[in-house]
């Protein structure tokens, strides 16, 4: 997959190079390009914002710049993603069907938003991680790329997929790693007993419990 992320502030997703991801991207399953709006701006002083048309608090980005540095990039097979409060809210089924595209684009807002034509001309899909309001989209557009990269096969393994939180609406269960007993904190005995079946049952049993607790509103009657 590609992504291409545009900001006026490149250096804020230094985050998409470490860990995991920077791992995926020396594999090759994915490549992240970081595109700077402010190369595009015609101004000569490189501008990309100015005062709202009928007056209100702040700066909008400006159209121009957006839509030229989205026309360097965008392909025929290209879904444009504009991070927002206005879309909808992300979740895991968002994020499985965004790992099967091919070329992503991320439009980074600041300020007070973004002139509502890059909506117009671009109809970009809109996503929200919340309901709250962050300074810009730089952070929801890691927290999106961060999660469904996960999802692409070869960027973790199966089995950690298979067995993370969130799969059938029910959370991970408790997990334990050396020392076996930590200021007087023990792992529990049936970690230790080599019987597979029996860890499996008492892990799912400890995942339902835990849902159950921790976030009854996920929890269903399919949760098995
Ligand atoms: N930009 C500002 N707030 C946001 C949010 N909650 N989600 C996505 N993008 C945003």
């Amino acid at each position: 997959m590609r992504i291409d992320i545009l900001t006026l502030f490149p250096q804020s997703l230094s985050y998409l190079n470490e860990s995991i991801l920077k791992r995926a991207q020396q594999k090759g399953i994915i490549k992240i390009n970081i595109i700077d709006i402010r190369d595009f701006s015609l101004d000569k002083h490189k501008k990309c914002d100015d005062y709202p048309f009928g007056g209100g608090a702040g700066m909008l980005m400006s159209v121009q710049p957006i839509y030229d540095a989205i026309k360097s990039v965008q392909q025929d097979n290209s879904k444009i993603i504009l991070p927002s409060p206005s879309g909808k809210i992300f979740n895991m089924e968002m994020a499985k069907n965004l790992a099967k595209e091919e070329h992503l684009i991320f439009v980074c807002g600041h300020y007070e938003g973004i002139d509502q034509r890059v909506n117009d001309i671009f109809n970009p899909i809109e996503i929200s991680i919340g309901d709250y309001i962050l300074t810009g989209g730089e952070l929801a557009s890691m927290v999106i790329i961060d999660t469904l990269s996960r999802q692409i096969d070869g960027v973790i393994t199966k089995e950690s997929l298979d067995e993370e939180s969130l799969n059938d609406n029910c959370l991970e269960y408790p997990q334990y790693t050396r020392p076996q007993e930590f200021m007087g904190y023990e792992v529990p005995q049936i970690l230790l007993s080599g019987n597979h079946a029996e860890i499996a049952k008492w892990r799912r049993a400890m995942a339902k419990a835990k849902t159950q607790q921790a976030r009854p509103e996920l929890f269903n009657d399919d949760v098995k």
